[in-house]
């Protein structure tokens, strides 16, 4: 891989879990056991490859509506990945954060992740953020209700409000906008993840389930992204 033209912030659809257990002939539960792999696996391919920012799909506010005990085996299984490396994540210079409606999680994993956010501020590492709960209508949204607020309380002038305001008072306030999107297991979709910061995105889908997406499926995608010209609206540079 070249050195040069690394994305800076990748963004990724983690999806498939349960397509891939399925196709073994196990319980979706165990194709989302074997996703948190894939998980620590991508954390380190993008320190390896010096992607610096990283942002992951974990559970969308619409995921609420899966079966309950899909759903209480995932905040399980986040409890104890929150317990098990947040830790590894402190001494390995990783910046943890997370974006989503959070306060919709059971209350120890919002202490967990607060706790988690603390411990790692320091660090200058990856910037990894997990989505949780996250919904990006919801954020464009709350995002709205907020800067009227900014406006009734005068606190921001109506003819002042620019994207710069609508993009501060989203939850990746901080981050710059991703310059690539991932999507696992061949789905055309963007399922409600930041259809606001990723307008100038380049797009990649993978055939491969989640739990296949090892680091050479992260570096084929890297390469692919390197092949890409960005425009941004303008003409091509040889034009
Ligand atoms: C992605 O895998 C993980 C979550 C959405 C939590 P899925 O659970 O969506 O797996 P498929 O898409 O049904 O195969
Ligand atoms: C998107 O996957 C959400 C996450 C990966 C967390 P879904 O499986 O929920 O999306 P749809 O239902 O296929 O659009
Ligand atoms: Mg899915």
């Amino acid at each position: 891989m070249k050195n040069t033209n690394v994305p800076r912030h990748i963004a990724i659809i983690m999806d498939g879990n349960g397509r891939w257990a399925q196709a073994r002939g196990l319980s979706r539960v165990q194709g989302h056991q074997e996703g948190v792999k894939r998980v620590e696996e991508v954390i380190r391919a993008a320190k390896k490859y010096s992607v610096k920012y990283l942002t992951l799909y974990a559970f969308s506010r619409e995921n609420w509506q899966r079966p309950k005990e899909e759903v209480s085996f995932l905040m399980g299984l986040l409890s104890l990945y929150l317990d098990q490396k947040l830790r590894e994540m402190k001494e390995n210079n990783v910046i943890f954060n997370a974006i989503g409606n959070l306060s919709d999680l059971p209350e120890m994993i919002q202490e967990k992740i607060a706790q988690g956010m603390e411990n790692t501020r320091a660090n200058t590492g990856v910037h990894v953020t997990f989505a949780f709960s996250y919904s990006s209508r919801y954020e464009i949204t709350e995002a709205c209700r907020r800067i009227a607020e900014g406006v009734r309380a005068g606190k921001i002038k109506l003819e002042e409000i620019s994207e710069e305001t609508i993009a501060g008072h989203l939850y990746t306030a901080n981050l710059p906008d991703p310059d690539l999107l991932i999507r696992t297991s061949g789905e055309f979709r963007i399922s409600n993840f930041l259809l606001w910061q990723i307008s100038y995105a380049e797009l990649y889908i993978s055939e491969k389930f989640w739990p296949e997406f090892t680091e050479s499926e992260f570096l084929k995608a890297l390469e692919d992204y390197q092949k890409r010209e960005r425009r941004f609206g303008r003409t091509s540079p040889v034009l």
